[in-house]
Protein backbone atom coordinates (compact mmCIF):
# COMPACT_ATOMS: atom_id res chain seq x y z
CA UNK A 1 0.00 0.00 0.00
CA UNK A 2 0.90 3.61 -0.69
CA UNK A 3 1.77 5.46 1.96
CA UNK A 4 -0.38 8.66 1.64
CA UNK A 5 1.67 12.13 2.29
CA UNK A 6 0.30 14.74 4.68
CA UNK A 7 1.89 18.36 4.84
CA UNK A 8 2.14 19.90 8.04
CA UNK A 9 2.80 23.23 8.25
CA UNK A 10 3.19 25.97 11.02
CA UNK A 11 2.90 29.32 10.30
CA UNK A 12 4.81 31.26 12.96
CA UNK A 13 7.35 34.13 12.56
CA UNK A 14 8.80 33.29 15.83
CA UNK A 15 8.67 29.49 15.68
CA UNK A 16 10.40 30.25 12.22
CA UNK A 17 12.99 32.01 13.57
CA UNK A 18 13.80 29.60 16.40
CA UNK A 19 12.50 32.06 19.26
CA UNK A 20 10.05 29.50 20.11
CA UNK A 21 9.62 25.72 20.00
CA UNK A 22 7.19 24.42 17.56
CA UNK A 23 4.09 23.06 19.39
CA UNK A 24 1.70 23.20 16.81
CA UNK A 25 3.51 21.19 14.06
CA UNK A 26 4.06 18.08 16.62
CA UNK A 27 0.55 18.44 17.86
CA UNK A 28 -1.10 17.79 14.02
CA UNK A 29 1.53 14.87 13.48
CA UNK A 30 0.42 13.68 17.29
CA UNK A 31 -2.90 14.00 16.43
CA UNK A 32 -2.54 11.82 13.12
CA UNK A 33 -1.31 9.26 14.44
CA UNK A 34 -3.56 8.46 17.32
CA UNK A 35 -6.28 8.90 14.66
CA UNK A 36 -5.54 7.37 11.30
CA UNK A 37 -4.68 3.63 10.75
CA UNK A 38 -3.75 3.58 7.42
CA UNK A 39 -0.53 4.36 6.36
CA UNK A 40 0.72 7.95 6.18
CA UNK A 41 3.65 10.10 6.50
CA UNK A 42 4.33 13.59 7.73
CA UNK A 43 5.73 16.22 5.65
CA UNK A 44 6.41 18.94 7.77
CA UNK A 45 7.39 22.71 7.38
CA UNK A 46 8.11 25.66 9.80
CA UNK A 47 7.90 28.96 7.68
CA UNK A 48 7.21 32.81 8.40
CA UNK A 49 3.98 34.73 8.01
CA UNK A 50 4.79 36.24 5.22
CA UNK A 51 2.02 35.38 2.58
CA UNK A 52 4.14 34.11 -0.81
CA UNK A 53 6.34 32.26 1.15
CA UNK A 54 2.86 30.37 2.34
CA UNK A 55 1.78 30.00 -0.76
CA UNK A 56 4.63 28.77 -2.66
CA UNK A 57 4.70 26.02 0.21
CA UNK A 58 1.69 25.24 -0.05
CA UNK A 59 1.71 24.52 -3.80
CA UNK A 60 5.11 22.63 -3.43
CA UNK A 61 3.39 20.19 -0.84
CA UNK A 62 0.39 20.04 -3.06
CA UNK A 63 1.89 19.74 -6.43
CA UNK A 64 5.58 18.43 -6.44
CA UNK A 65 5.01 16.27 -2.73
CA UNK A 66 1.79 15.34 -3.76
CA UNK A 67 0.64 15.42 -0.21
CA UNK A 68 -3.28 14.41 0.36
CA UNK A 69 -4.09 16.68 2.66
CA UNK A 70 -2.55 19.87 4.26
CA UNK A 71 -2.76 21.00 7.53
CA UNK A 72 -1.55 24.55 8.63
CA UNK A 73 -1.21 25.81 12.31
CA UNK A 74 -1.27 29.86 12.84
CA UNK A 75 -1.76 32.52 11.30
CA UNK A 76 -5.76 32.50 11.17
CA UNK A 77 -6.16 35.51 13.16
CA UNK A 78 -6.76 39.52 12.79
CA UNK A 79 -3.40 40.96 13.17
CA UNK A 80 -1.90 42.43 10.35
CA UNK A 81 1.07 39.60 9.70
CA UNK A 82 -1.42 37.05 10.02
CA UNK A 83 -2.06 36.23 6.11
CA UNK A 84 -2.90 32.26 6.38
CA UNK A 85 -6.17 32.43 4.93
CA UNK A 86 -5.55 34.93 2.40
CA UNK A 87 -2.57 32.68 1.23
CA UNK A 88 -4.48 29.78 1.00
CA UNK A 89 -7.59 31.40 -0.55
CA UNK A 90 -4.53 32.23 -3.57
CA UNK A 91 -4.01 29.31 -4.26
CA UNK A 92 -7.08 27.09 -3.78
CA UNK A 93 -9.24 25.94 -6.86
CA UNK A 94 -12.57 25.18 -4.88
CA UNK A 95 -13.17 26.78 -1.09
CA UNK A 96 -14.81 24.42 1.01
CA UNK A 97 -15.92 26.84 3.47
CA UNK A 98 -18.07 24.38 5.59
CA UNK A 99 -14.57 23.41 7.11
CA UNK A 100 -14.16 26.87 8.75
CA UNK A 101 -17.64 27.25 9.55
CA UNK A 102 -18.09 24.01 11.57
CA UNK A 103 -14.27 25.11 12.97
CA UNK A 104 -15.27 27.93 14.37
CA UNK A 105 -18.64 26.67 16.16
CA UNK A 106 -17.24 23.92 18.18
CA UNK A 107 -14.10 26.32 18.77
CA UNK A 108 -16.99 29.01 20.10
CA UNK A 109 -18.30 25.95 22.60
CA UNK A 110 -14.60 26.54 24.51
CA UNK A 111 -13.34 30.27 23.82
CA UNK A 112 -15.61 33.61 23.28
CA UNK A 113 -12.22 34.04 20.65
CA UNK A 114 -12.80 31.26 18.42
CA UNK A 115 -14.95 34.26 16.09
CA UNK A 116 -11.48 35.38 15.33
CA UNK A 117 -10.07 32.55 13.51
CA UNK A 118 -10.52 33.11 9.44
CA UNK A 119 -9.43 29.50 9.46
CA UNK A 120 -10.89 28.15 5.62
CA UNK A 121 -10.01 24.74 4.04
CA UNK A 122 -9.67 24.42 0.44
CA UNK A 123 -9.22 21.80 -2.94
CA UNK A 124 -6.39 22.12 -4.51
CA UNK A 125 -5.83 19.24 -7.46
CA UNK A 126 -5.61 16.49 -5.52
CA UNK A 127 -5.19 17.81 -2.11
CA UNK A 128 -7.48 19.32 0.70
CA UNK A 129 -6.04 22.63 2.57
CA UNK A 130 -7.10 22.76 5.71
CA UNK A 131 -6.30 26.11 8.22
CA UNK A 132 -5.89 25.80 12.24
CA UNK A 133 -6.00 28.58 14.77
CA UNK A 134 -2.26 28.37 15.90
CA UNK A 135 -2.84 27.44 19.36
CA UNK A 136 -1.82 24.05 20.36
CA UNK A 137 -4.89 23.34 21.93
CA UNK A 138 -6.97 24.67 19.34
CA UNK A 139 -6.30 21.53 16.83
CA UNK A 140 -7.86 18.58 18.75
CA UNK A 141 -10.85 20.97 19.34
CA UNK A 142 -11.27 21.66 15.15
CA UNK A 143 -9.84 18.42 14.01
CA UNK A 144 -11.81 16.72 16.08
CA UNK A 145 -15.08 18.22 14.41
CA UNK A 146 -14.00 18.04 10.73
CA UNK A 147 -11.73 15.06 10.81
CA UNK A 148 -14.97 12.72 10.18
CA UNK A 149 -15.51 13.66 6.81
CA UNK A 150 -11.71 13.84 5.49
CA UNK A 151 -11.21 10.32 4.31
CA UNK A 152 -14.62 10.65 2.15
CA UNK A 153 -13.50 14.23 0.90
CA UNK A 154 -10.19 12.76 -0.11
CA UNK A 155 -11.93 9.70 -1.68
CA UNK A 156 -13.83 12.63 -3.91
CA UNK A 157 -10.35 14.03 -4.79
CA UNK A 158 -8.89 11.04 -5.90
CA UNK A 159 -6.76 10.29 -3.05
CA UNK A 160 -5.98 7.64 -1.04
CA UNK A 161 -7.98 5.27 1.06
CA UNK A 162 -7.46 6.90 5.09
CA UNK A 163 -8.89 5.01 7.59
CA UNK A 164 -9.44 5.89 11.18
CA UNK A 165 -8.69 4.60 14.52
CA UNK A 166 -12.93 3.50 14.92
CA UNK A 167 -12.43 3.71 18.89
CA UNK A 168 -11.22 7.28 18.44
CA UNK A 169 -14.02 8.20 15.73
CA UNK A 170 -15.98 6.49 12.54
CA UNK A 171 -15.03 8.28 9.11
CA UNK A 172 -18.34 8.82 7.81
CA UNK A 173 -18.50 7.53 3.80
CA UNK A 174 -21.87 7.07 2.27
CA UNK A 175 -23.20 3.56 1.82
CA UNK A 176 -20.86 1.46 -0.79
CA UNK A 177 -18.59 4.21 -1.09
N1 LIG B 1 -10.08 27.97 18.43
C1 LIG B 1 -9.97 27.02 19.36
N2 LIG B 1 -10.58 25.85 19.17
N3 LIG B 1 -9.24 27.21 20.50
C2 LIG B 1 -8.60 28.40 20.73
O1 LIG B 1 -7.94 28.52 21.78
N4 LIG B 1 -8.07 30.65 19.87
C3 LIG B 1 -8.65 31.80 19.15
C4 LIG B 1 -9.10 31.46 17.74
N5 LIG B 1 -9.61 30.12 17.63
C5 LIG B 1 -8.69 29.43 19.74
C6 LIG B 1 -9.47 29.16 18.59
C7 LIG B 1 -7.80 32.98 19.14
S1 LIG B 1 -7.42 33.64 20.67
C8 LIG B 1 -7.35 33.58 17.98
S2 LIG B 1 -6.55 35.08 18.01
C9 LIG B 1 -7.66 32.99 16.68
O2 LIG B 1 -8.05 31.63 16.81
C10 LIG B 1 -6.55 33.09 15.64
O3 LIG B 1 -5.38 32.40 16.04
P1 LIG B 1 -4.10 32.33 15.10
O4 LIG B 1 -3.83 33.71 14.57
O5 LIG B 1 -3.01 31.81 15.99
O6 LIG B 1 -4.37 31.38 13.96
Amino acid sequence: MTSAKIGVVTVSDRASRGEYEDLGGPAIADYLKEVLTSTWQSVPRVISDDQSLIESTLKELCDDEGCCLVVTTGGTGPARRDVTPEATEAVSEKMMHGFGELMRKVSLEKVPTAILSRQTACIRGKSLIVNLPGKPKAISECLDAVFPAIPYCIDLIEGPRLTTNESRFVAFRPKGA
